[in-house]
């Protein structure tokens, strides 16, 4: 029992967090590249100017809204931490190795859309750019290790939203369909599997990342829209060129757990469930749920859609569920229980019952058991967890080693959870890539110091170090874990 004996084993990543290298042959800016550092009590900014020349800069959380007219670019002064992330992009021989040598047989990667179609718009791909990545998978393969590969990871191309506004403009959808057609081509004997979006529903928390910078809610339905329909072209046209692909979606899903037993705490739990599935359901269901129709309804919102949509939402339902998971929130219909204090981005009513990260994220292995149950039950697909990690602060000891027992114990709880989920329950769980499997640049904070690896690189905050890779504990944990199938958890 456990784990089956085909699970796949890895860790994950995206381009702009890892590959640095940010113009190199032929590549063009993308929204992650216009993203300052930050750190968790400043947030991160994107950087832009407005017609009359005067710069400014808006935090990504919370967000508000770059007016239409501003152009969005990167400035000298600013540090910008996708420009050299960990420098991947020169380094992934090395790398590969070593996540070869922890015994991994997948990994999640992301193609950056800016290195195959620089300005989004191109009618002709970047040759360099497909190359990369063919040496990559390459690399990947010599190993036996699948690639698990996300199309669009927070790095949609810069042009698209200066010049269209991102994805409000349909005309993104074609520009999708374009790049996911010449990669699914390009790739189509080296890459299985696939994700659409990274995180789809993150759209509402982080317009930017998700390549929208309207914070208006019709327009943001209509992103959500388009969204929805490149995704779902994308599956059909995937399954045509290579009907063995498996495409799925990727959800941001943690656990979420009503404050009391007081109805109207339990409204707002259904109500956040309601939100929190609203894209599984179009993406696995294949039709908008009648709650998000009335919602729209309510809130005067009209969605702009061409006469065969609905009929392309249908064809283009994914072949499985990928989702992150990383800690469990708490709702309640109670505004005096709101944490307004907090700068903590995961939650803004506390959990008695867990402890926090570093960061502020709550612990909760059984809320891991909890969501996978949940999501099993709503679809009957197959699951992928995608990404899973604690984000912590690692020390490096004067004999070089790192004993990131914290992370050994975050890890084993989850994936305990895991078995538990489909032992017991019954769960159809196919993979788990856990987040950052490589240290690397943060997404929320764009700080290094919140690493998530096994792997330990030698980068700080400011830019500064050697990027040397180092072996922390975890990663002989993690190598033991995966020779074993899962079936030794311990930490010795
Ligand atoms: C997920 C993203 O939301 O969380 C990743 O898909 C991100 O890109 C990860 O890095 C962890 O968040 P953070 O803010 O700690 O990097």
């Amino acid at each position: 029992m456990g784990f089956s004996n085909d699970f796949l084993w890895g860790g994950a990543t995206a381009a702009n967090q890892i590959e640095g290298a940010y113009l190199d042959d032929g590549k063009g800016l993308s929204t992650a590249d216009v993203m300052t550092n930050g750190s968790h009590e400043s947030g991160r900014r994107v950087t832009y100017t407005m017609p009359d020349g005067i710069r400014h800069s808006n935090l990504v959380f919370p967000y508000t809204a770059i007016p239409d007219e501003a152009v969005i670019e990167c400035f000298d002064d600013e540090y910008y931490p996708s420009h050299t992330a960990i420098n991947f992009y020169y380094n992934y021989k090395r790398d590969i190795a070593l996540l070869a040598e922890m015994g991994f047989n997948c990994f999640r990667i992301s193609i950056n859309w800016t290195r195959i179609f620089p300005n989004g718009d191109d009618e002709v791909p970047n040759e360099r750019g497909l190359e990369f990545y063919d040496k990559v998978f390459d690399e990947c393969s010599k190993y036996d290790i699948e690639p698990i590969v996300t199309i669009s990871h927070y790095e949609t191309p810069l042009t698209l939203v200066n010049k269209y506004g991102g994805w409000v403009d349909r005309r993104c959808v074609d520009f999708y369909v374009r790049y996911c057609e010449t990669i699914f081509k390009r790739y189509k004997d080296k890459v299985k599997y696939w994700l659409t979006f990274n995180e789809i529903n993150i759209m509402k928390k982080h317009p930017v990342f998700a390549g929208v910078i309207a914070d208006d809610a019709q327009r943001q339905a209509q992103a959500i829209h388009h969204e929805f329909i490149a995704s779902a072209l994308a599956v059909k046209l995937g399954h045509e060129i290579n009907p063995a692909f498996q495409i799925g979606m990727m959800t941001a899903y943690p656990a979420v757990y009503a404050l009391t037993c007081n109805p109207a705490d339990q409204l707002k739990l259904m109500k956040e469930d309601q939100n929190r599935h609203f894209f599984s359901d179009v993406q696995c269901r294949g039709a908008y749920p009648n709650y998000k129709l009335k919602e729209y309804n309510r809130l005067g919102i009209e969605l702009n859609k061409e006469p065969d949509d609905d009929e392309i939402l249908k064809e283009g339902v994914v072949d499985f569920i990928g989702f992150s998971y990383y800690n469990s929130e708490v709702v309640t219909a109670d505004k005096s229980k709101l944490n307004t204090e907090s700068h903590n981005m995961y939650t803004t009513v506390l959990n008695p019952y867990l402890n926090n990260s570093d960061w502020g994220s709550p612990l909760d292995p059984t809320g891991l058991r909890i969501v996978l149950n949940a999501l099993y039950e709503r679809y009957n697909l197959p699951l992928f967890i995608v990404e899973n990690g604690l984000g912590a602060l690692d020390t490096v000891d004067e004999d070089g080693s790192i004993n990131d027992d914290y992370r050994i114990d975050y890890l084993s709880s989850h994936l305990e959870a895991m078995k538990n989920a489909i032992d017991e329950d019954g769960v159809d769980l196919i993979g788990y890539t856990s987040w950052g499997c490589i240290d690397l640049v943060s997404a929320g904070t764009g700080e290094m110091r919140k690493r998530y690896g096994y792997i330990y690189v030698d980068k700080q905050d400011e830019g500064s170090g050697t990027l040397e890779r180092k072996k922390k504990k975890s990663f002989y944990w993690y190598q033991k874990v995966i020779r074993t199938n899962g079936e030794d958890l311990s930490n010795n």
